[in-house]
C-alpha cells in the first residue's frame, strides 16, 4: 500500500510534499530547511522541531500520517532559553 502524502509546511515558508514515514532530515533538506542536529542518536535534543504543536526530535522521527494531510513545522523554542 502507497504511503498517504502529507504535506508539510516550514518555518522558512516553504511548502512540500512527503510520503508518511519519510525521515524528518531528509523531508526537511529536500525542502531546503536545515534542522539544527547535534548528535543524531535521539539524545541530544537539537534536532527538536515542533510538529502542529508536538515536539519531536527530528533526528529518530519519521513524518507521521495525520488526518487532514498537512504538518505545520516550527522551529522548537524552549521558553526557559528564551
Ligand atoms: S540530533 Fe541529537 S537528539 Fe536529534
Amino acid at each position: 500500500m502507497a504511503a498517504a502524502a502529507v504535506s508539510i509546511r516550514w518555518p522558512n515558508g516553504a511548502r512540500s510534499t512527503v510520503p508518511a514515514g519519510t525521515d524528518w532530515l531528509s523531508a526537511a533538506s529536500a525542502a531546503g530547511f536545515a534542522i539544527p542536529t547535534g548528535c543524531l542518536g535521539g539524545s541530544c535534543g537539537a534536532c527538536e522541531i515542533d510538529v502542529n504543536g508536538q515536539t519531536v526530535r527530528a533526528c529518530i522521527s519519521t513524518v507521521p500520517a495525520c488526518r487532514d494531510g498537512e504538518l505545520t513545522v516550527e522551529l522548537f523554542s524552549d521558553p526557559a532559553w528564551g
